[in-house]
């Protein structure tokens, strides 16, 4: 396989208006996150993927874009922008974008040509269909609703797959292409890595079909912006896929270089939910179905492509909550999800506060949820018959105001976030848990992660060793290996609150490299494994 500079980096996910206020308005911006580098140096990441901050009416914090080449006021200005990029760089850290173009915000200029007239020569950037008496389809957004917008100026629908104040553009459109390329060259000539790509697997769309994912032109577009803007240039380039599957993450990712450098599949994260429904309708999670999916797309995807390792992101769970222990177990489970991830192939992503292992926070009314997605699920299954608490045990699952409270820092007002009152509650724990209180503290989950973000740079096994899938006799142990020459490593972990006594045979390893207990004893007959333990142990120390 050819190396790459990405498959040896830990990316770290900042969402900028949760990570840190500079300028006491409630709301994270550039300055902050800028103040923060030195803690993201001494982390050791290698890339930060920046959620947007372009200019945005907000109505879906950001990923509703009015302006792609302006930063939004909210987080900073272009020179505080240019700034990051240089700070950023001086320590070794590359910067990637959200890039939002399956929608813009209805404030976009393009939008509000398109809208104002039946041939305005933007008119077909956006997907529109004649008011026959009835929707054009049934189609559905995924934010709850009819996917169509009757739009009053021109009597006509538009399409929408999230808010309505979120229009889709229409990529048949060559013209509107062109325009999405060129922007991406002006941020590449201005120096980021790379791009985040929201929701990537729905801009192929045939809405007449009602196909809105992994859509028939889907791959013809991403070569098409391969050729007309990353090629060459030696960038990261992550596809958000719901959809994907290993046959076509081989697509996406293949090595040869013609469309993306990875993508998010999103299978692991869906083994809770009640197949063919929606990620609110919820079943009991099981380890045993997170091993099959995972070693699946590792063994799977092989050497035809590279996986994207995550537990959290700004659109999910806190995965320490969702299937650790949040309380009694609070360290032991997050650190075996970090452990567990971090010795996988591919490139991590670490989301922020996931590394001090930040949890979810309840809320008790509709009222106190801020995320419009939860709201419009909220209201619509509420005329669906759902009981009220029903869909607040569905908000506080699933819902993603957890994953947007802001950074825990330190133990000061606020969590050290911010001066004022934040644009979204802190979580009440954050005098227990924040960075500071961690920072140099050998058993912390902060130094854990960083020792492993360490052990991977200077590990082809990690990097590039294949992955074995090990079977156990236990239904809650989730054990691997990884091979690369004569070197090999096995991860073994108990995701569950019981003790469990476990039979494989260690005797060819010599070292424990990394824990989240304190000992680890095994004998021939076999080991013991505690409540949510975790242990990587390797054949040869100097790996
Ligand atoms: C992606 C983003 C999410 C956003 C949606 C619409 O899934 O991660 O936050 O709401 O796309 O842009």
């Amino acid at each position: 396989m050819n190396k790459k500079w990405w498959h040896s980096s830990v990316v770290y996910q900042v969402y900028p208006r949760s990570f840190m206020d500079s300028n006491d308005d409630g709301l994270g911006d550039i300055q902050g996150l800028i103040s923060k580098l030195d803690y993201l140096e001494y982390l050791g990441i290698d890339v930060i993927w920046l959620c947007p901050v372009y200019e945005s009416p907000d109505r879906d914090n950001g990923y509703d874009i009015s302006d792609y080449y302006k930063i939004g006021q909210q987080a900073g200005t272009m020179e505080d922008f240019e700034e990051l990029l240089k700070e950023a760089n001086q320590r070794g850290i590359k910067i990637i974008l959200d890039l939002v173009v399956n929608h813009t915000s209805d404030l976009h200029p393009w939008f509000i040509e398109s809208r104002s007239s039946l041939d305005n020569p933007k008119r077909d950037y956006y997907i529109w269909r004649d008011n026959k008496g009835e929707l054009p389809n049934d189609l559905e957004a995924i934010f709850s609703g009819s996917a169509w917008t009757l739009d009053e100026e021109t009597d006509m629908y538009y399409f929408h797959l999230f808010t309505n104040n979120q229009p889709d553009l229409n990529w048949e459109h060559e013209d509107m292409r062109k325009d999405i390329y060129e922007m991406m060259n002006f941020w590449l000539d201005k120096g980021v890595a790379g791009f985040r790509m929201d929701v990537i697997d729905l801009i192929g769309k045939d809405v007449d079909q009602k196909i809105t994912e992994n859509g028939p032109k889907l791959h013809e577009y991403i070569k098409e912006m391969n050729e007309a803007t990353f090629k060459g240039r030696d960038t990261l380039t992550v596809g958000e896929t719901w959809g994907a599957t290993v046959e076509n993450a081989k697509l996406y990712s293949n090595p040869d270089n013609s469309e993306l450098s990875m993508v998010f599949q999103f299978e692991h994260l869906g083994i809770d939910e009640i197949p063919n429904t929606d990620r609110w309708n919820l079943r009991p999670f099981e380890p045993r179905r997170l091993k099959r999916v995972m070693d699946h797309w590792q063994i799977e995807l092989g050497n035809d492509g590279w996986n994207s390792l995550f537990w959290n992101n700004h659109d999910t769970p806190r995965i320490v909550s969702r299937w650790g222990n949040d309380k009694k177990y609070w360290k032991e489970s997050a650190k075996l999800f970090g452990i567990l991830l971090h010795f996988m192939k591919g490139t991590p992503y670490i989301y922020q506060g996931e590394e001090i292992g930040m949890i979810n926070l309840d809320v008790e009314s509709i009222k106190d949820v801020e995320d419009i997605q939860s709201r419009n699920m909220y209201y619509d299954y509420q005329a669906k018959g759902w009981s009220e608490e029903r869909l607040m045990a569905a908000v506080n699952t699933k819902g993603r105001d957890s994953a947007r409270r802001p950074m825990q820092w330190d133990a000061s007002k606020n969590a050290g976030f911010t001066n004022v009152t934040p644009w979204l509650e802190v979580h009440p724990n954050y005098k227990v848990i924040n960075v500071e209180s961690q920072k140099g503290d050998k058993d912390s989950i902060l130094e854990l992660y960083r020792s492993m973000i360490q052990y991977r740079k200077q590990s082809e096994l990690v990097v590039y060793g294949d992955y074995l899938a090990v079977s156990s006799s236990q239904d809650k142990v989730y054990a691997y290996k990884r091979t690369f020459d004569n070197e090999e490593l096995i991860v073994i972990t108990n995701i569950s609150e019981e003790e469990v006594f476990e039979t494989l045979d260690l005797s060819k390893y010599s070292n424990v490299i990394f824990q989240n207990y304190d000992d680890f004893k095994y004998s021939k007959e076999g080991f013991k494994l505690r409540p949510y333990e975790a242990v990587v142990l390797v054949t040869n120390s100097e790996s």
